[in-house]
């Protein structure tokens, strides 16, 4: 069944590793607009060098920009089977124009997930984090580490080097947590007032209990 899911939380909440996991498990497309982002950059596009002043510095991109990509990714024939919205929207306005955009498409929410935890044991994760430039898959030099030390462990990956995002340094991620929760927590209660809201507690357990929990949520939702 088509799922049209949202997943809500302040930078290194999990918001990642757990629409990855989901996407795979249900087929669901992965909408990150901060790696769509991040590609751009990468590639040297002219969207790129638009942008990698605001990731750099911790600041959201404008929305007029940010929605551009959003549009475009909804576009592509993998969201036909259901998406998992991660990072979008992150301001009231940016949820303003998702509704409409779901309006058009005749589609509706099913439930927005709210990963829940503490700025402090952010710093201390994302300062441990690193993906693979290959297959994204996202380690924790604490909670999470490959079995080789800075290698992917995918086969398909051949053992390539993991990365730190530029983002990811204890200055940059407190203007990233700042900004969350000047404009993008207050989503929360944008989204409660239509009971849409299901708070999952994101710094007690492990990703593996926690995706239980987010299944848990869907079953009672009817989506699976
Ligand atoms: P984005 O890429 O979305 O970054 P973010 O919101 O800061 O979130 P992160 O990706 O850092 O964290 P996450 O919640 O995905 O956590 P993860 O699963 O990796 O955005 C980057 C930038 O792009 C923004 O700052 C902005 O400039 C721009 N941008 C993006 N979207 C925008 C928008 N809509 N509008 C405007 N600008 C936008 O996990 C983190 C770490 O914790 C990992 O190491 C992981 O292994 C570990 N971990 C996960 N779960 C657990 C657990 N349960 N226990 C222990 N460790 C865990
Ligand atoms: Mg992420």
């Amino acid at each position: 069944m088509a799922g049209h899911l949202l997943i809500l939380g302040a930078p290194g909440a999990g918001k990642g590793t757990q629409a990855m996991r989901l996407a795979g498990k249900h087929r669901w497309a992965h909408i990150s607009t901060g790696d769509i982002f991040r590609r751009h950059g990468e590639r040297g596009t002219e969207f790129g060098k638009k942008i990698e002043g605001y990731l750099k510095a911790g600041e959201l991109v404008p929305d007029s920009l940010t929605c551009e990509v959003l549009v475009d990714r909804l576009s592509q024939s993998d969201c036909d089977n259901g998406y998992i919205l991660d990072g979008f929207p992150r301001s009231v306005r940016q949820a303003e124009q998702l509704d409409r955009m779901l309006e058009e498409r005749e589609e509706a929410l099913d439930a927005v997930i709210v990963l829940d935890i503490g700025d402090d044991e952010i710093v201390e994760r994302l300062t441990a984090r690193r993906n693979c430039p290959k297959c994204g898959k996202i380690y924790n030099l604490k909670f999470s580490p490959p079995a080789i030390e800075g290698a992917c462990d995918n086969e398909t990956c051949g053992g390539a080097a993991l990365e730190e995002r530029e983002d990811d340094c204890e200055e940059t991620i407190r203007q990233r947590l700042k900004v969350y929760h000047e404009s993008t927590e207050p989503l929360i209660e944008h989204y409660a007032a239509r009971e849409l809201v299901q708070s999952i507690d994101a710094a007690a357990e492990g990703p593996c209990e926690i995706a239980d929990k987010i299944e848990d949520i869907l079953l009672a939702q009817g989506v699976s």
